[in-house]
């Protein structure tokens, strides 16, 4: 990450999202460089979540101007399947259920070697004994932070070039915020650039640099820092707008699915 002349591994420019005449996304620019931890901060219903979507290629998601770049490819055209063989991924804000898949054999769908080790390495990552989870289906049975933290895990062993991490603190009040920035740091560390997405600006201490999203646009970007005093200055919650979980059950686990077919 030395200067300005590296090459960004994901590069938005002029992003806009419309859907049902609501402005989700307006004229979004950004850069998230390889190895780096990018924080997005932003209030319930900035629109984090239809950014993470729209970079990801979710259906109901094609922006209506604006290019994406990745790895120095033009994706904004495709499908979430090639995105994701191109090693871009996302971990979701509320994970899907793969009903009666055990919770190994999920790990092993995203990771390119199913290599045992590896896969009880993301679930001890996670603070989950792998004797327990390994085996354990995916069902109904799991507690939601159960869930969120298998969705970590598998983000984990996954070892994607960008890991677009929505909200990972959400649900699991397990895991302390430090145990959270210390599975980002190793998520880093083993060469992954995240594009960390919270509405809490404690989280952008693990952050190398920070942007903030109010109504769908980028109003500050700076130090992790700068961000967050910014934020603390300015950023009110309103009531008008409320985030909102777009697609049903099914519809998630085949995205889901789809995501985990680069391998
Ligand atoms: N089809 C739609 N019609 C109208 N408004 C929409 C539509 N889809 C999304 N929105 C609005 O876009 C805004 C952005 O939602 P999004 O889920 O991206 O926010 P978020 O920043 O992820 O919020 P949270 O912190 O609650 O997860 C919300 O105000 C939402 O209601
Ligand atoms: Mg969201």
């Amino acid at each position: 990450m030395s200067g300005s002349m590296t090459k960004p591994l994901l590069r938005i420019e002029n992003l806009s999202l419309r859907r049902e005449d609501y402005e989700v996304l307006r004229r979004v620019n950004l850069a998230v460089q390889p190895g780096e931890v990018h924080g997005l901060l932003g209030l319930n219903g900035s629109g984090k979540s239809s950014l993470a979507y729209t970079v990801m290629g979710c259906a109901g998601y094609t922006p209506n101007e604006g290019t994406i770049w990745f790895a120095g490819q033009d994706i904004t055209r495709l499908s979430i399947t090639e995105r994701a063989r191109l090693g871009l991924t996302l971990g979701w804000q509320e994970p899907a259920r793969f009903e009666g898949l055990p919770v190994g054999a999920y790990l092993a769908l995203g990771a390119n070697d199913a290599d045992p080790a590896r896969l009880a390495a993301a679930l001890e990552a996670v603070a989950l004994p792998p004797a327990v989870y390994l085996k354990r289906p995916l069902n109904h049975a799991l507690s939601g932070g159960e869930r969120k933290r298998i969705e970590l895990a598998a983000v984990f062993a996954m070892r994607p070039k960008l890991a677009i991490l929505d909200e990972p603190d959400s649900g699991v009040d397990t895991l302390t915020l430090g145990d959270i920035a210390a599975l980002i740091r190793r998520m880093a560390g083993q060469g992954s650039a995240v594009l960390l997405i919270t509405h809490r600006d404690e989280m952008l201490t693990v952050a190398d640099s920070a942007l903030l999203m109010c109504h769908g646009s980028i109003v500050f970007s700076g130090n992790p820092d700068e961000t967050r005093s910014f934020y603390g200055r300015h950023c009110r919650p309103h009531a008008e707008v409320l985030g909102t979980q777009p697609w049903s059950e099914a519809e998630r686990l085949r995205l889901a699915a789809e995501m985990a077919g680069r391998r």
